[in-house]
């Protein structure tokens, strides 16, 4: 009895040291791996380091009220250039308007309205600046839409992720490109994702009103891409170039309409992995003023460097075939420029 005593006694001495002392060593390790992914996202990071100017020209980024495109409008102010912001929220731009002006000192940062999942609207903004400026140097195609189960339908017909990201950037780019080959040389930016990986365009089926949302976001980061390609070979001997891109995995605004629990591990991985939206911008920054890329087109960047695609998004027939479905979706007028 007494030696039971003694040893439970003399257990309980060092059982306890050795669990505090393992919990330690877990949680020590813990934070390792969290440092260490942090260190690995920041050292993996493109950043683009030229302090190339833009003074004197004017640039066009969509969508720019948040995330990675309020970043690429503020370094592009930074840099001297005429930013227009195209935005549809007037208030939430007028905000970031002030924001950008305070703080690079370039009062030549303007607002105007634009909804990518309207054809009037984008019909309007694009007569208001084929109208009142003499040029445009850069087209962002930034703006970008992602819901995660919710279906909604645009107030043309169409699947609203697939109108606010692919063919709303579509007809804008066809209501521009005048002016853009009066500017040239001039450059085309669109922000697509490398979670293009992760879909394929269905060419059948143009206006997927019954798919889920979430997936269509995928789709319409590889409609990007293959419009990309598809403008990049029209655009040869113009002096337009056309790149798109992969900013990273970005901590901003578009994952907000993922609902939880799905958030909640997606908001640890975002703290844990994910980039800021001043990393995420630095792709964007480098296609439109890189002096260097002044003749590339038709790539696929990611972080900063040139990157490969899927057999799928580089298969110039199902572009070319994206293209004109796109052409009869977006219902183009006869007086409308043909690219
Ligand atoms: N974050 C990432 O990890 C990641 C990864 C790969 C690619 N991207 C791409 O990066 C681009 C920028 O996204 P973000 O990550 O910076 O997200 P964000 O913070 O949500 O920014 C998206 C922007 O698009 C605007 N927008 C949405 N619908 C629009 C419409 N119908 N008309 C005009 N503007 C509209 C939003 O305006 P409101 O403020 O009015 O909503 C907002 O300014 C997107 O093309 C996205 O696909 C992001
Ligand atoms: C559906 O999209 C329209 C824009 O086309 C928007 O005004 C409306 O609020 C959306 N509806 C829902 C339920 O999200
Ligand atoms: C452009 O390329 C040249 C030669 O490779 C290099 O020296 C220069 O730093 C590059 N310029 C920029 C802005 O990256």
């Amino acid at each position: 009895m007494i030696v039971a005593e003694a040893w439970k006694a003399n257990y309980l001495f060092w059982i306890l040291p050795v669990v505090l002392i393992l919990g330690l060593l877990a949680l020590l390790a813990l934070l390792g791996i969290f440092f260490a992914l942090r260190l690995y996202a920041k050292l993996t990071c493109g950043r683009y380091q030229a302090k190339t100017r833009m003074d004197g020209k004017t640039v066009i980024v969509t969508g720019c009220t948040s995330g990675i495109g309020k970043e690429t409008a503020k370094e592009l102010a930074k840099r001297g250039a005429r930013v227009i912001m195209a935005c549809r929220s007037m208030e939430k731009a007028e905000k970031v308007q002030d924001e950008i002006v305070q703080s690079t000192k370039n009062a030549n940062v303007v607002v105007k309205k634009l909804d990518l999942s309207s054809f009037e609207s984008i019909r309007t903004f694009a007569e208001d600046i084929n109208k009142n400026e003499k040029a445009l140097d850069v087209l962002i195609h930034n703006a970008g839409y992602a819901e995660t189960f919710k279906k909604n339908i645009s107030e043309d017909g169409i699947e609203l992720t697939m109108a606010t990201n692919h063919y709303g950037p579509f007809l804008l780019t066809h209501l521009l490109i005048n002016l853009l080959k009066k500017s040239s040389p001039s450059r085309i930016v669109v922000v697509a994702s490398s979670l293009y990986r992760l879909a394929s365009v269905n060419l059948d089926n143009p206006n997927p009103l019954n798919t889920m949302p979430g997936y269509l976001y995928y789709v319409s980061k590889e409609a990007n891409i293959l419009f990309t390609r598809e403008l990049a070979r029209r655009m040869e001997g113009t002096g337009v170039t056309v790149n798109c891109l992969h900013p990273g995995l970005i901590d901003t605004g578009i994952w907000r309409n993922v609902p939880a629990p799905l958030s909640w591990g997606l908001g640890l991985i975002n703290t844990l992995y994910f980039k800021t939206p001043v990393q995420g911008c630095q792709t964007s920054v480098m296609l439109a003023v890189d002096e260097n890329l002044s003749k590339v087109t038709g790539e696929y960047f990611s972080d900063c460097q040139i990157s490969s695609l899927s057999s799928s998004a580089s298969d110039m027939s199902r572009a070319r075939k994206l293209w004109e479905i796109s052409e009869k979706m977006v219902k183009l007028e006869e007086n409308d420029p043909r690219i």
